[in-house]
């Protein structure tokens, strides 16, 4: 069901999955005086809109590069902000997003975060984990490389207990064993603020996925911005590596 769709959008060639990466946010408060952790702030609200308006517009799952494992090189203040925020937001947020439907689901390394932080996304996975509105999916110091080394390690482990056997380790096998497991790849990845890398970010789920850079913001990144985000995605044509795609989204 799609509700206020921009009537230039075509409702059967939306993406299913949309991934985030929520860049600019420091840059957006320096430009105005403010400092960058009124950047997240402003981000979280952004993000809590992305999230309503993919709802709105049928698309089915919605992942957000919260928090990498590299970003525990900021100063230590911000890193606090930070932590502190995911913990105020998911407080102050989750019942709502239960009463809307929303299934909730973090990726990346939970172990390294505070104790009451990791009980509570335990806890909210668990019951939001049969919601089918839209999957929330936040990836919270996750890394790419460092998720498929794990696999690395748990598959060996597996073949020299004599487990697995080498032979049978396939693709479907190693996604099997990804934070993403059972997921939809995305279909289309946005990355804010002009920059145009990928930053350690589901290096294996992208390897299909459509990508689209705009200079704007992340704070800034609202309806509109989407908009012209899923025009842009919907004049692709998607082979996957074949020469002509019969897909549809
Ligand atoms: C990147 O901007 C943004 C982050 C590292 C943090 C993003 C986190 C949120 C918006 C909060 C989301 C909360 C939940 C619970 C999902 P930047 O600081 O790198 O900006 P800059 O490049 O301008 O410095």
């Amino acid at each position: 069901m799609t509700n206020n769709l921009p009537a230039d959008l075509n409702p059967e060639y939306l993406p299913q999955h949309v991934a985030v990466i929520m860049d600019g946010n420091g840059r957006w408060a320096t430009q105005r005086g403010l400092p960058r952790i009124a950047g997240h702030r402003q981000g979280a609200k952004t993000l809590k809109e992305l999230l309503r308006c993919c709802k709105d517009w049928g698309i089915k799952a919605l992942t957000a590069y919260a928090f990498s494992t590299e970003n525990w090189r900021r100063p230590t203040e911000e890193v606090d902000f930070l932590m502190l925020l995911f913990e105020k937001l998911l407080q102050r947020e989750f019942a709502q997003m239960q009463q809307e439907g929303v299934r909730i689901s973090f990726i990346g390394d939970l172990s390294s975060l505070s104790d009451s932080l990791q009980t509570q996304m335990r806890l909210i996975m668990a019951e939001t984990s049969k919601n089918q509105a839209i999957h929330f999916i936040v990836a919270v110091n996750y890394g790419s490389r460092d998720e498929i080394v794990r696999v690395c390690r748990q598959l060996t482990q597996l073949a020299q207990q004599g487990e697995l056997n080498p032979e049978d380790v396939n693709e479907n096998l190693v996604a099997q064993y990804l934070y993403t497991a059972g997921m939809r790849e995305p279909d289309l990845l946005i990355r804010t603020s002009g920059e145009m890398r990928l930053s350690n970010f589901l290096l294996w789920q992208l390897a299909y996925t459509e990508m689209y850079f705009t200079d704007i913001f992340w704070p800034d990144f609202d309806r509109e911005a989407f908009h012209q985000a899923l025009l842009s995605y919907q004049k692709r044509d998607r082979r996957f590596g074949q020469v002509k795609t019969t897909l549809t989204a």
